[in-house]
């Protein structure tokens, strides 16, 4: 490994995104995204001394239970891209309405989705969190943004990525020219490239899945989860069950070592949990960067076309074939019943 790897700035200046607001201007907005992150972890690493774990007491417009963490992550990235006009609009897990950004001149040519904590069960307990965010492009720069502006189908968007909190702190990323990994260096300030041009193993031996739901889901979920478990040399089966509960750590792992992650419909929730936006547009668009597949069981979570903003989608993602085997027994139930 070089001595002295790049850093994300480095990075973009060798490897020019297409940009739309002048040379530079996505670089700003993924260096101000990169300062969001180091905040995080700072705050992350020390929250137990500092009264951040545990719930605020309120509920957020998913109806779930407001973590500490999740309000403050959510303020540090409102914060942080409403300055210096990096980014024309916000969206969040956290907040029920976009942030429009007031801004001097021309509005930003960006938009900016986020999850700003995700993995929220786990903050009490120091295990893994991540951020996930994903960018899009205002069209009408002589307009200000609107909330339908913010309904773009995954394949529109321009960048997408994640941090991951763990023993190091990662940015990934991709333009959409291949995925690239970078590692918090707290001592040097800098996310440091460690993990050039990420491709994901056509399939992998580990699945990631709440199974305590098992009871909940249609047959062929049920049948595609039971395969997994058969013993099968030649097929790499039986597959090992790894789940994080938070969804950054579970796809972070497919990523470098195959597999597939399942958020699925279940019979009386059939839109599953995982939000269209913010979690699976970007998560789907980072594995497919590097080679993997995501989709709904039926259909390629990048190929929706988004109705609101808080909208739920199934997500089946991670190495090629696993996601291709999960979508046929899903689709063999779909057909039966
Ligand atoms: P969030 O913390 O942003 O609400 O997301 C949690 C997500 C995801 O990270 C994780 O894989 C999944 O929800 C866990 O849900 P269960 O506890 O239902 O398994
Ligand atoms: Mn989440
Ligand atoms: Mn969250």
């Amino acid at each position: 490994m070089a001595h002295h790897p790049l850093t994300v700035e480095q990075f973009l200046m060798a490897n020019p995104p297409a940009s739309l607001g002048g040379a530079g201007s996505l670089t700003n907005l993924l260096s101000a995204i990169g300062l969001v992150g180091k905040t995080l972890a700072r705050d992350l690493r020390i929250a137990g001394l500092l009264n951040m774990l545990g719930v605020t007491g309120d509920t957020n417009v998913q109806g779930e239970s407001v973590k500490k963490l999740d309000q403050i992550a959510n303020e540090t990235f409102v914060e942080v891209l409403q300055r210096d006009g990096v980014a024309g609009a916000l969206a969040s897990e956290e907040m029920e309405k976009p942030v429009f950004v007031a801004s001097p001149g021309r509005p930003s040519p960006y938009m900016v989705l986020f999850d700003p904590l995700d993995g929220s069960s786990n903050t009490d307990v120091n295990m893994p969190l991540g951020s996930i965010f994903s960018i899009v492009a205002h069209k009408n720069v002589d307009q200000l943004p609107g909330d339908n502006d913010l309904l773009q189908k995954g394949t529109d968007q321009l960048a997408a990525g994640y941090f991951l909190f763990g023993p190091s702190t990662m940015l990934v990323f991709t333009t959409g020219k291949g995925v690239y990994g970078f590692t918090l260096d707290p001592n040097v300030g800098e996310y440091q490239l460690s993990h050039p041009g990420i491709k994901i193993p056509s399939r992998g031996k580990v699945y990631a899945v709440n199974e305590g739901n098992y009871q909940k889901w249609p047959d062929g979920t049920k049948r595609y989860i039971d395969s997994l478990k058969q013993s099968d040399h030649a097929a790499g089966r039986p597959y090992s069950g790894r789940y994080s509960g938070c969804l950054v750590a579970d796809v972070h792992r497919l990523l470098l070592g195959g597999g597939i992650y399942l958020y699925p419909g279940e019979v009386n929730k059939p839109e599953g949990k995982l939000r269209l936006l913010y979690e699976a547009n970007p998560m789907a668009m980072v594995v497919e960067q590097a080679g993997g597949r995501a989709s709904t069981g039926t259909v390629r979570i990048l190929d929706i076309e988004p109705k609101k903003l808080h909208q739920r989608v199934p997500l089946i993602i991670g190495s090629t074939d696993d996601v291709r085997d999960a979508e046929r027994y899903l689709q063999a139930t779909a057909v039966c019943s």
